[in-house]
């Protein structure tokens, strides 16, 4: 965070010198004293407090009611009716701007025992977990009711159709409440999920339909591609290199993409400019702001080309948060999600693990393109649930060390999320965006 500042500082500052040597003794005889030391004040409020005005502007691209509620493109305005949708959300109702509310009776949508598709990093009953407070909570947007998930109208939309997934373990998670939030309406002999290296791919067979899950950790080519062994140390990312994993997903209706943890090295990200099978790498560093810029105008273009806007919807889910130091939301030092099950319940709460000027980055990148992509903003809601990780209550791949016994914290999963549970509300925002846009 301080890096950033710093950085952003230093970039405004010679953006501010440059500007002013280039017109020497031309514009000062014209203003006014006045106005210039007004001007000499504005630009030194602005270096003191660079990032902030980044935010502020950030915001204000973000926040007009034509881009927050529909794909961040004005031509979607003039085009009377998106594919898929069946009705409307009322006007100025902003889905993502809500509160989370208990509801027993209405939730969880499934049990955990009854889908055996969640993968045992998920399941977190199975593995343990003491209560199951985190189940019962219901997204209420300010503004409006969120559509009932309706999975009858899901399924039959999807006929002879194909949806993807596309991205990492957090979208992984995601396409897996889907498809829990589906099979029970599939008979057991017309349904299967195989893998087939980085696709995975659950077919309703009587509906000739698909739901798949492609991993793409960067979207681009990267050396974590390997969809078993991708821990890699010093991870590299390749410029330009989107249709390497886009030839797979050409043809489908609907996308999801994701793409955030894996940028988030804490260091600044090695851009591949050649290709793997150099001897020699060409490789620059580039900030993760930069890199991550880099990767979404790759998205935003792989599907102008891809993706015909009159068949078809494309999503993006914003950064899925992490809760690994309880200090943010008041907790004791050196905690984390282990043994959390309540709620934030502060509105403005944003963690330290979540970086604003990612999402910047993707206000500006969205906001300049026309491609209708619409944005799944879930980053702040999920910010709320500190409760509604995976925690210890998972398959370990590892047999744990004593030591780690004794300090649970030390080995718990705050980045994943618990199915049932949180990512079932991202799959209904999808839902009401999908079908009421
Ligand atoms: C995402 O939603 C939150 C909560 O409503 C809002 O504060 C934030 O500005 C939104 N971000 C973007 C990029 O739309
Ligand atoms: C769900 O969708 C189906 C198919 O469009 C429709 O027939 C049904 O009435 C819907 N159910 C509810 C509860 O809205
Ligand atoms: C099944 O769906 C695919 C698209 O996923 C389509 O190309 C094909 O024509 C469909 N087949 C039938 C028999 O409907
Ligand atoms: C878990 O939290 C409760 C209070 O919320 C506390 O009483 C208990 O000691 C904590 N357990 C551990 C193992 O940290």
């Amino acid at each position: 965070m301080q890096n950033n500042k710093t950085t952003e500082r230093k970039t405004m500052k010679s953006l501010l010198s440059s500007s002013s040597s280039s017109s020497p003794g031309l514009r000062k005889p014209r203003l006014s004293p006045y106005l210039f030391s007004l001007l000499t004040f504005i630009l030194f409020v602005a270096i003191l407090y660079g990032e902030d005005f980044m935010c502020i502007f950030g915001r204000q691209l973000q926040l007009g009611p034509v881009d927050s509620e529909r794909p961040f493109s004005r031509t979607v305005k003039k085009r009377e009716k998106l594919p898929f949708a069946v009705g409307k959300t009322p006007e100025g109702c902003d889905v993502f701007s809500g509160r989370w509310v208990r509801d027993e009776s209405n939730r969880p949508l499934y049990e955990e025992s009854e889908c055996p598709y969640i993968q045992p990093q998920l399941t977190c009953l199975e593995h343990g977990r003491p209560e199951k407070e985190y189940q019962y909570w219901r997204w209420q947007p300010h503004g409006c009711d969120l559509p009932r998930f309706n999975a009858t109208l899901m399924l039959e939309t999807l006929r002879g159709k194909r949806m993807m997934y596309i991205g990492d373990s957090l979208n992984r998670g995601q396409y897996v409440s889907m498809i829990c939030l589906l099979h029970s309406l599939i008979p057991e002999d017309q349904k299967s999920m195989e893998t087939f290296g980085s696709l995975t791919v659950f077919t309703a067979k009587e509906y000739n339909a698909t739901i798949e899950f492609y991993w793409a950790p960067f979207l681009l080519e990267s050396n974590s591609d390997d969809a078993v062994i991708h821990r890699v140390s010093d991870r590299i990312v390749r410029k330009g290199s989107i249709n390497k994993h886009g030839k797979h997903w050409k043809g489908v209706d609907i996308a999801v993409f994701n793409t955030y943890l894996w940028w988030m090295t804490g260091l600044k990200m090695k851009i591949l400019l050649g290709s793997f099978d150099d001897e020699v790498k060409d490789i620059v560093e580039l900030t993760t702001e930069d890199a991550y810029r880099m990767a979404m105008k790759s998205m935003l273009r792989w599907v102008r080309l891809n993706m015909d806007p009159k068949k078809t919807r494309v999503f993006f889910t914003s950064m899925s948060p992490s809760h690994a130091k309880s200090i943010d939301w008041g907790g004791v030092e050196g905690g984390n999600c282990y043994n959390e099950t309540t709620i934030i319940e502060d509105p403005a709460y944003w963690g330290s693990d979540c970086r604003k000027s990612v999402m910047e980055v993707i206000g500006e990148v969205f906001g300049k393109s026309k491609v209708p992509i619409t944005f799944l903003n879930i980053t702040q809601l999920s910010n709320y649930r500190k409760d509604a990780h995976t925690s210890i209550y998972k398959k370990q791949w590892n047999p744990l060390t004593p030591e780690q016994l004794a300090n649970p914290v030390s080995y718990a999963d705050c980045v994943h999320w618990c199915l049932p549970g949180l990512q079932d509300t991202w799959n209904e925002l999808l839902f009401a965006k999908l079908f009421y846009p």
